[in-house]
C-alpha cells in the first residue's frame, strides 16, 4: 500500500506546492505578451495575480518553468489553442443581467425610438455587446429591444451580436443557460416572456430570443477592422478598465468605424474621461457615458 501512495503523492499534491519565483525579466516578458496580444496592461501590483494564474495553468499542463510554458504558448498551433485557455484565466468575466439600470434606461428611452424609426422606414437594426462575457448583457439588450418593438407594434427587424476574447465565456453565452440565482436580476414579466426552466435546475433564454443573438470571438483591439457603419448601438461596459489610456483611446477610435451616423456608443460611467472624436458628440446625463455619431 505504501509504495503506491509514495508514487502518486507528489503529483496529487503538486497543486498545493509553492509556485516558483518569477524574476523581473520573466515578468516583463509575460506582461509584454499579454499587452501585445490582448492590449491589456498589467501593473506591477498585479504581479502575484499573474504568477498565480500562469503558474497554476503551467502546472496543470506539466511544465515546471515559466519559460518552457512561454515557449510552448508562443510556438505553433497547440500554443494558440492553449493561449485561449490562459487568456480566460487572466481576464475577469463578472457580469449580470440588467447590470447598469441608468445606461439601459438611456438606451430604451433615447436610442430605441431612433432605432424603431429606422425599422419603420424599412431598415434593420443591429446592436453589439462588445466584451459580453457569458452573454447576459447581449440578452439584456435583446429583451429590451424585443419588448420595445412589441409595445410600439414595430416589426422586429433587429439582431444583437455579443463578442468577447474568451472562448470559454462565449461557450456559456451560446448555450444561453444560467444558474437559477441569476434569474433574480431579470424582472418577473420579462422572465415569463424570455426564460424557461431547464431540467438541470437552472434556466435558459428561450429559443425565440436566442435566435436574435449571435456570439463570436473578437478582440476589441481590432475594432477598427469591422464593417463601417453597420451598428446602431455599441454597448461596451467594464471592458476598457483593463487597458491603459492610450489603448482605450485606440479602442474607442476603432469603435467609431462600425457605428452608423445617428448610432450610439454606450460605455460604463466614468470608464473614460476626456475622449474626443470629431465624428462623435457626448450624449446622456451625468450617470450615463454615451456618444452619438454625428457625421461620417
Ligand atoms: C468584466 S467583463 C464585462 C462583461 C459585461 N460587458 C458587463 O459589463 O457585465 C469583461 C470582459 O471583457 C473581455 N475582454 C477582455 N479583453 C478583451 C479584448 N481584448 N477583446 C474582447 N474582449 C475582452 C473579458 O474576456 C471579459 O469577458
Amino acid at each position: 500500500m505504501t509504495v503506491a501512495a509514495d508514487q502518486t503523492l507528489p503529483n496529487l499534491w503538486a497543486g498545493l506546492e509553492k509556485l516558483p519565483e518569477m524574476d523581473e525579466q520573466q515578468f516583463e516578458r509575460w506582461v509584454s505578451l499579454l499587452r501585445e496580444r490582448t492590449g491589456m496592461s498589467l501593473p506591477r501590483e498585479r504581479k502575484s495575480f499573474l504568477v498565480t494564474s500562469v503558474g497554476l495553468r503551467m502546472r496543470e499542463l506539466g511544465y515546471s518553468t515559466y519559460q518552457s510554458y512561454y515557449d510552448f504558448l508562443t510556438s505553433g498551433l497547440a500554443g494558440n489553442v492553449e493561449w485561449t485557455a490562459l487568456v480566460d484565466r487572466l481576464t475577469v468575466h463578472e457580469t449580470r443581467f440588467f447590470r447598469d439600470p441608468n445606461a439601459l434606461a438611456f438606451v430604451e428611452q433615447i436610442c430605441m425610438p431612433t432605432m424603431a424609426d429606422r425599422i419603420r422606414r424599412g431598415g434593420h437594426v443591429q446592436l453589439w455587446s462588445a466584451g459580453c462575457s457569458t452573454g447576459e448583457e447581449a440578452f439584456t439588450l435583446a429583451m429590451l429591444m424585443d419588448r420595445y418593438l412589441q409595445r410600439e407594434q414595430v416589426s422586429k427587424r433587429f439582431g444583437v451580436i455579443g463578442s468577447d476574447i474568451s472562448l470559454y465565456s462565449l461557450a456559456t453565452a451560446k448555450q444561453g443557460a444560467y444558474p437559477m440565482r441569476r434569474l433574480k436580476y431579470i424582472a418577473p414579466e420579462l422572465r415569463d416572456d424570455y426564460c424557461e426552466t431547464i431540467d438541470s435546475g437552472g434556466f435558459r433564454i428561450n429559443e425565440r430570443l436566442r435566435r436574435r443573438v449571435c456570439f463570436a470571438q473578437f478582440n476589441i483591439l481590432h475594432a477598427a477592422s469591422t464593417p463601417a457603419g453597420s451598428m446602431d448601438l455599441i454597448y461596451c461596459q467594464n471592458v476598457l478598465i483593463y487597458f491603459d489610456r492610450e489603448t482605450r483611446e485606440r479602442i474607442l477610435n476603432g469603435l467609431v468605424r462600425p457605428l452608423r451616423v445617428g448610432g450610439t456608443l454606450v460605455l460604463g460611467a466614468g470608464e473614460m474621461i476626456g475622449w474626443k472624436h470629431p465624428a462623435m458628440a457626448r450624449v446622456g446625463g451625468t450617470d450615463v457615458l454615451a456618444y452619438r455619431r454625428i457625421s461620417e
